[in-house]
């Protein structure tokens, strides 16, 4: 069966109130469901605490949208990984392109971070992707076979198991254009291979999330292209009713 997770990333917004609110809805509407993947939600890190508690026995889990890689000390405004493991976080994104380009996080860094992860148990979703500038250009695959070959270093077969990848193509975040099914199975397929060239074989199993206007209009098609396990969604998952839709569509595609 194929492997799906649905992923929200809910960057800067919402507060304890509106993610009190969202979690209960969602426990509601999911709790009698008998899911056949994982559905995700990533909460901005002061949100994470009442989040888990709503959700802790149900069917959605929770993850956090950054991590620091030391363990603890001076690092003034910084999460570690053991912080979001002890408060009940399962997953962390890494390496949004919000956070390359606003907070110039660099590949080393997003690799360190994982890294960190990994040795706690969580599983980090690496994110990739090209900006419109480089797709124009016809550097799709030298941006993203580069962020693989830097941000991915090091892991081993079994860290592979846990490491989720999101193509995310940085045109395609926040702006409404979503990539063709072409273009997203066609970089999917190539992440895919290009990861089994250099990795292995583990590349079959690896979850390779789509994320990029991922809406309730489009889900059901872009989660059923052949190389996309599921999707790091923004906005969508800021309503319940379009988060749960994508929810709907990714159980209609494995039912089916
Ligand atoms: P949107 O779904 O709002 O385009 O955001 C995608 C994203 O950046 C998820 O990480």
């Amino acid at each position: 069966m194929k492997k799906i997770l649905i992923a929200g990333n809910w960057k800067m917004n919402t507060n304890v109130e509106s993610s009190t609110e969202f979690c209960l809805n969602v426990l509601e509407i999911t709790k009698n469901m008998d899911l056949k993947f994982t559905v995700l939600i990533c909460p901005p890190f002061v949100n994470l605490g009442n989040c888990i508690s709503i959700l802790k026995d149900s069917n959605v889990t929770v993850g956090a949208q950054n991590c620091w890689y030391e363990e603890k000390g001076a690092f003034t405004g910084e999460i570690s990984v053991d912080m979001l493991k002890s408060v009940g976080c399962t997953y962390c994104i890494v390496g949004h392109s919000e956070r390359r380009t606003i907070f110039g996080e660099s590949d080393e860094i997003i690799n360190k971070k994982a890294k960190a992860l990994l040795k706690s148990g969580l599983k980090p979703i690496i994110c990739i992707g090209e900006t419109l500038e480089e797709r124009n250009s016809g550097n799709t695959y030298k941006v993203l076979f580069h962020q693989l070959d830097n941000s991915f270093v090091g892991f081993s077969e079994e860290d592979w198991k846990n490491v989720v990848i999101a193509y995310e193509p940085v045109w395609a975040i926040g702006t409404g254009v979503t990539a063709t099914p072409e273009q997203a199975q066609e970089a999917h397929h190539n992440i895919r291979k290009y990861v089994a060239e250099k990795y292995g074989d583990i590349a079959s199993q690896s979850l390779i999330l789509y994320g990029g206007s991922m809406n309730e209009k489009n889900a059901l098609e872009l989660l059923n292209l052949d190389d996309v396990n599921g999707g790091l969604i923004g906005g969508a998952s800021l309503k319940v009713d379009s988060f749960v839709s994508i929810i709907n569509s990714a159980e209609q595609i494995l039912n089916s």
